[in-house]
């Protein structure tokens, strides 16, 4: 009886410290503690020979060594299966690399960097404001008197009418925001989206963005302006284009104009932006003393110019976060 235990804790060290490297051993392995004469066989045959009083406990044992074979068995196989997966999966060091595709700026954002780029070079600073405003900043600062056609609700979209809360149709509000907080001189440029109720098409959106210009200081005049938009249009578009100032209306500068140009080959001329000598009202309004200062100020629609810079026709492209599209504009 003895002599049987002694064989059957032999065994039971013998699996509990079998190291199996490849699938031959582990074949080998299962011949010797499961196949059909393995040695587990021999011990139960010895049952017989065990005292009735014990059988239990002793078969209870043996078991036991059975299933310990059988989890270890288990456990190799699935060991084994892993190290040649992963054997497959080794980083195969002649393969060329991933790709990584950067991503790329959005054309109105190679645009817009640009043109503050353009303009930081003859010293506007980048002055931002929230796209959420009020009427003051929107309207009523900037000379617009409550009965003007663009208070109409149409046109802006209100948030809510009392408190007065909207989505700024203009970064005009900027010039607001900017000379109630500053003293001239004030040189910047405010670039930043703006909102109106519009019927999308292939020329309106119901946001797009805006550059706003503003320039004040004592005894600024029409020729600064005229000279601030020849360069910025000679280095934006280049030599080719012809540009003329037409005279035009915008509440909130006196004189007014709008800014066209055409290539020199052609005739057609395009509407590029407004601007005109801030009026001394809107001065007044941002605590800025008109008879001392003077300045003038320019807005630009900067999906325009993208559109006018890369040839394409539908403002709704710009919008539609079509990857293919968008990735062919990787530099301004
Ligand atoms: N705010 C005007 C618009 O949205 C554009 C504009 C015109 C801005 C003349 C100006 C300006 O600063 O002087 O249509």
């Amino acid at each position: 009886m003895q002599e049987v235990l002694d064989r059957l804790r032999a065994i039971k060290d013998e699996i509990q410290q079998t190291a199996i490297k490849d699938s031959g051993e582990l074949e080998q392995y299962r011949i010797r503690f499961l196949g059909s004469k393995n040695v587990l066989k021999d011990i139960f045959s010895e049952m017989k020979n065990i005292p009735p009083a014990e059988r239990k406990a002793f078969g209870e044992q043996v078991n036991e060594v059975k299933q310990l074979a059988e989890s270890v068995y288990d456990q190799k196989k699935q060991e084994l299966s892993g190290a040649s997966k992963s054997g497959i999966n080794k980083p195969d060091l002649t393969l060329p690399g991933d790709v990584i595709i950067p991503g790329s700026f959005h054309p109105v954002t190679l645009v817009r960097n640009q043109i503050v780029d353009l303009f930081a070079r003859i010293g506007f600073t980048v002055a931002t404001g929230p796209d959420i405003e009020d009427e003051w900043h929107n309207f009523t600062a900037l000379n617009t008197p409550p009965d003007h056609p663009a208070r109409d609700m149409t046109d802006t979209f209100y948030i809510s009418v009392n408190p007065d809360v909207l989505l700024r149709s203009q970064t005009s509000t900027v010039q607001v925001r900017t000379m109630e907080q500053q003293k001239p001189p004030i040189r910047i440029v405010a670039p930043g989206r703006v909102y109106r109720n519009e019927t999308i098409s292939y020329k309106h959106h119901v946001y797009f963005h805006q550059l706003e210009g503003l320039y004040i200081d004592r005894r600024v005049s029409f020729a600064d302006l005229k000279q601030t938009l020849y360069f910025f249009i000679k280095e934006f578009f280049g030599e080719d284009f012809n540009i003329r100032f037409r005279p035009s209306y915008f509440p909130f500068t006196e004189p007014s104009g709008e800014l066209d140009i055409a290539h020199k080959s052609s005739t057609k001329w395009m509407e590029i932006l407004g601007c005109g000598m801030v009026h001394p009202n809107v001065l007044n309004n941002c605590g800025i003393d008109s008879r001392a200062y003077s300045g003038f100020a320019f807005g630009l629609g900067i999906e325009r110019l993208a559109m006018l810079k890369y040839g394409i026709t539908d403002i709704r492209t710009l919008y539609d976060n079509d990857i293919r599209v968008l990735k062919q504009f990787t530099h301004a």
